[in-house]
């Protein structure tokens, strides 16, 4: 059985919509924009929709990828991935999706969001917060359409091991889509899986420019699949989804000279993580660490209380989780550039 089957019937039987078809030389009269292009915005193009779907962006990003352009949809941000694969495989009040706390809040926002119930299976905190690979087994029943990975996870920055992951994605062939959430990848000793889902059709691999990339303002993400899922996503995407400008810069954010800069702004950033690592090891008010392959840490605190109002007076903010969750105490502080987290660091340390 397709994948694509398990998607919701009204997609599997969408219409999707035609858009009008680009035109680059001869007069074009399909679209409804305005012909004028004078002015400081028009002249750059701006009175003319983008492409329906950035193909010339689609092949450098697959290519980044090491996948085939058709494995590719390129989203507003890999939030708009995850949006997407809840509206386009759940229906409401029947499926449900499998995700492991602590992890990314904005899963389960979209599947309240589209009426989907959420299963959690906790990652196992006595263990180094790993994921219960039996446990989430267990949870899974006929309405479990996704499972979703994070892996560097936030808040941890955690890897999930890709024997678990495999594991996982032969267990539900042809029942679950597996979503494996890379978006601190590029901070992590581990290699992507996105190459993949050549192999799995159960797979989707997110990523996104916002991280390793320095291209959050830009809103640009991409999700990795087999072709017979990115056609059922392309479908329920918005059409012209990315602006003009955000195609513009991530072409650019992804040209030779420029990674090639971020390369060596993600390998800053690894030395500053693993030196803010040590000092802040030596805090009396920091508890653990746990060692991250992400761009950030997470810390537990002896009272985030103290910590919290401490670094809110230095103009610093970090992020910190309810009393009832497991996080109780802890906080995820972003790295850095040096002076940053020295600044961090001497607030912190001036905490008793
Ligand atoms: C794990 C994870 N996934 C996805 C995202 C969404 O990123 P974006 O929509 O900017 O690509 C974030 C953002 O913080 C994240 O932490």
């Amino acid at each position: 059985m397709s994948i694509a089957a398990l998607a919701r019937a009204e997609i599997r039987n969408l219409r999707a919509y035609q858009s009008a078809a680009a035109c680059d030389h001869g007069l074009k009269l399909n679209a409804n924009e305005s012909p004028v292009a004078t002015g400081t915005q028009n002249r750059k193009g701006l009175n003319r929709y983008p492409d329906r779907r950035p193909a010339r962006l689609t092949r450098t990003m697959a290519a980044h990828y090491g996948v085939a352009p058709e494995n590719v949809l390129v989203t507003r941000g890999s939030s708009e991935g995850i949006d997407l694969l809840i509206r386009t495989f759940c229906t409401a009040g029947q499926d449900n999706v499998l995700l492991t706390p602590p992890v990314f809040d904005l899963y389960q926002v979209y599947a309240a969001v589209q009426g989907v119930s959420t299963v959690y299976v906790p990652l196992m905190a006595e263990d180094n917060f790993a994921v219960d690979t039996c446990a989430l087994l267990r949870a899974c029943d006929d309405f479990s359409k996704l499972i979703f990975l994070c892996s560097p996870n936030n808040p941890l920055g955690t890897v999930v091991p890709k024997n678990e992951i495999l594991r996982i994605l032969g267990e539900r062939a042809s029942q679950s889509v597996v979503i494996l959430d890379e978006a601190y990848i590029e901070y992590s000793d581990t290699d992507s899986l996105a190459s993949l889902v050549l192999e799995y059709d159960n797979l989707v691999v997110l990523r996104t420019l916002s991280k390793g990339l320095a291209l959050a303002g830009a809103r640009c993400g991409a999700v990795i699949a087999s072709a017979g899922l990115i056609r059922l996503l392309d479908s329920v995407l918005a059409p012209y989804a990315l602006s003009s400008p955000a195609i513009a810069s991530a072409e650019v954010a992804l040209s030779g000279t420029q990674l090639a800069l971020s390369k060596a702004a993600i390998d800053q950033t690894i030395d500053a993580r693993e030196h803010l690592f040590r000092e802040l090891a030596t805090c009396k008010a920091v508890e653990h660490i746990w060692p991250s392959q992400a761009n950030f840490l997470c810390v537990r605190f002896t009272s985030l209380d103290a910590v919290s109002r401490r670094l809110a007076a230095a103009g610093i903010a970090i992020r910190t989780y309810a009393d009832d969750s497991p996080m109780k105490n802890c906080a995820r502080i972003t790295v850095s550039l040096a002076h940053d987290n020295e600044r961090l660091v001497e607030a912190i340390r001036s905490v008793a």
